[in-house]
């Protein structure tokens, strides 16, 4: 496991705490540290110019639509395809899928081809893009199932739970990269002076019960009567032991999953994407999104949940599948399913 021993003055880079999780995995071969590695670049060309977007004729629309039917930025296309040429050549990867692709992504013909998968959302937080609001990128990773040397959908469809790791990118007041292979949590502070994603937050733990809630309440006219009254549950001040009155939780939300996620991580609570009348499934997806922030969550201490079923025991069915999320701090997210049951 981690030795945490400083490298320098600056502390310890991605790429040696990677090794250092993945000496401690049997089996693990240096693969492993070359994926992330190209993650790694792919987010600091991304950060780069997410910074600069609006001198670089960047923000906007490009006047297309997504599988999802949404409008495409230009961002969303700019990161989509710098993930994607950051990693086709090394040779970790047997198929991709990503939210900007109908379909799976293949590994060009002139590479080699590996024994990991990756999925991911370029660029989270799109409507956000043009006025300056953190985004992120969100990754997901797994080993593949099937043999021959492209992989297939098949790949694609494995519970959240057989996730190998997982992480995301927040671009923000600083960049910082969090990720877990399933046993803690690290985040990593990008210096642009020198490049480099150097430790800063160590074994994150989430709180086991917050005080900030995190949804979009526009939707509250569509939600079952039972959700409106879990909202109202935390909006009431509860008394204390000596009796005195309470504080109620504070409502946070950004509109940017990654965002959103990443204080829930920290300081704890509850973000929701609930189901309702106009989003059956809910509007977040599974692979993409969903999975990855449960395996880290999990991993923190915390619990995501579809409101009935544990985000990772999720048995996929297509690429861009959207499910309900409840995810946080166990607490939090164990009175959501507990209103969720009183229909
Ligand atoms: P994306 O930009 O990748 O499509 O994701 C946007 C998602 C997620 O980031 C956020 O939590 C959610 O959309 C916000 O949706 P609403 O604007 O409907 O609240
Ligand atoms: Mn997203
Ligand atoms: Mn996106």
């Amino acid at each position: 496991m981690y030795s945490g021993s400083a490298l320098s003055t600056q502390g310890i880079t991605l790429e040696r705490h990677i090794l250092e999780q993945q000496l401690a995995i049997p089996g693990a071969t240096g693969d492993f540290t070359g994926l992330f590695q190209q993650i790694a670049l792919a987010a600091k060309v991304i950060n780069s110019r997410v910074r600069s977007a609006g001198l670089a004729g960047i923000l906007g629309l490009t006047g297309e639509k997504n599988i999802q039917g949404e409008e495409v930025q230009k961002l969303d296309e700019f990161a989509n395809n710098v993930l994607i040429r950051s990693v086709e050549a090394g040779g970790h990867l047997c198929v991709m899928a990503s939210e900007e692709n109908e379909g799976i992504v293949r590994i060009p013909d002139q590479f080699p081809t590996g024994k990991y998968v990756l999925m991911f959302d370029p660029l989270d937080g799109s409507s956000n893009i043009d006025v300056d609001i953190n985004i992120g990128t969100i990754f997901s990773i797994h080993r593949r199932v099937t043999v021959g040397r492209h992989g297939t959908e098949a790949d694609c469809l494995q519970r959240g739970a057989s996730q190998v790791a997982a992480g995301y990118v927040i671009y923000g007041s600083s960049t910082v990269l969090v990720y877990s292979m399933g046993e803690s949590v690290h985040g990593f502070t990008l210096d642009p002076a020198v490049g480099e994603f150097f430790l800063s937050h160590e074994n994150i733990r989430i709180p086991p019960k917050g005080k900030i809630y995190s949804v979009n309440e526009g939707n509250a006219q569509l939600w079952p009567a039972s959700l409106r009254r879990w909202i109202v549950d935390m909006q009431t001040p509860k008394a204390d032991a000596d009796g005195t009155m309470g504080t109620p939780y504070s409502a946070r939300y950004v509109g940017s999953l990654v965002a959103d996620f990443h204080r829930t991580l920290l300081k704890g609570g509850v973000f929701a994407y609930p189901a309702d009348k106009k989003n059956p499934q809910g509007k977040l997806r599974l692979l993409y999104e969903a999975a990855p922030m449960a395996l880290l969550c999990e991993a923190a201490g915390g619990a995501a949940s579809t409101g009935t079923q544990r985000i990772l025991d999720v048995a996929p069915t297509s690429l861009h599948q959207r499910v309900p999320l409840y995810i946080g701090s166990r607490e939090d997210v164990a009175a959501a399913e507990r209103f969720l049951r009183e229909e």
